[in-house]
């Protein structure tokens, strides 16, 4: 039996899952899933259809129904899902993301599209903990709350959303990391055997070379 090659990069938002998992994923000849986007399309789907994202029986039933695809992007019932990081998407992910039925489902085309790929380096929340529990390689990401908030922001001015101060995102923040690590299902938590790496000062070169060579001696060793 071969093994599937998945790094899994799990931790909190603004840590810097995304470029870490673009480094590797570029050094490895990998492709990176953001599952985050997942959760966010569900969220899209949810607001567009006019369903308040805490009804969780409303949303497990509307989710049933859609359609997720990768051609190469993602696809929502085959079309663009639009903007995924709007605040109004921001502000109710969280409660679509703590759904069960809806968690079954995504996890499910996760898993399907990574054996796709033949392989991937896969961020969130919970892959090194419930969706590749036997990742060749799982890292946990955290960064100082001011860092994180910095690159929020930065990250928000970017997309032209210049109204937003560090407060606003900061709030945002902080209950979104309450809600993903309360919730009952899967919440954020570090996988026991996780390499554990701080992104507040280091540079995402070296990062990256720090989790390839961790890949490198698993695979050597197995
Ligand atoms: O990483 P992100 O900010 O794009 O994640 C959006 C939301 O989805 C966040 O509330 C956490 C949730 N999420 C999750 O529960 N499990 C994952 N594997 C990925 C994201």
């Amino acid at each position: 039996m071969t093994v599937l090659p998945v790094i899994a990069i799990d931790g909190p938002s603004g840590v810097g899952k995304s470029t870490l998992a673009r480094a590797v994923a570029a050094r490895l000849g990998l492709t990176q899933i953001d599952t985050g986007a997942l959760y966010r399309a569900a969220t899209r789907a949810v607001l567009s259809a006019d369903i308040d994202p805490t009804d969780t029986a409303a949303v497990a039933q509307l989710i049933g129904q859609v359609q997720f695809s990768y051609e190469p992007d993602l696809l929502l019932d085959g079309a663009d899902p639009g903007d995924l990081r709007a605040p109004e998407v921001n502000a109710a992910v969280s409660y679509v993301a703590a759904v069960p039925s809806v968690r079954e489902r995504l996890v499910d085309v996760m898993r399907r599209r990574a054996v796709e790929l033949g392989g991937t380096v896969m961020e969130g929340r919970d892959i090194g903990t419930v969706v590749f529990p036997d990742a060749i390689v799982k890292v946990y990401l955290e960064a100082d709350d001011d860092v994180r908030v910095q690159r929020r922001l930065a990250d928000e001015h970017q997309a032209g959303r210049r109204h937003l101060d560090s407060h606003a995102v900061r709030s945002g923040l902080g209950e979104r990391d309450r809600i993903d690590s309360t919730r009952e299902v899967a919440p954020l938590s570090v996988p026991s055997d996780a390499l554990r790496l701080d992104s507040t000062t280091a540079s995402v070169d070296d990062l990256a070379e720090r989790v390839v060579a961790a890949f490198r001696d698993a695979a050597e060793g197995s």
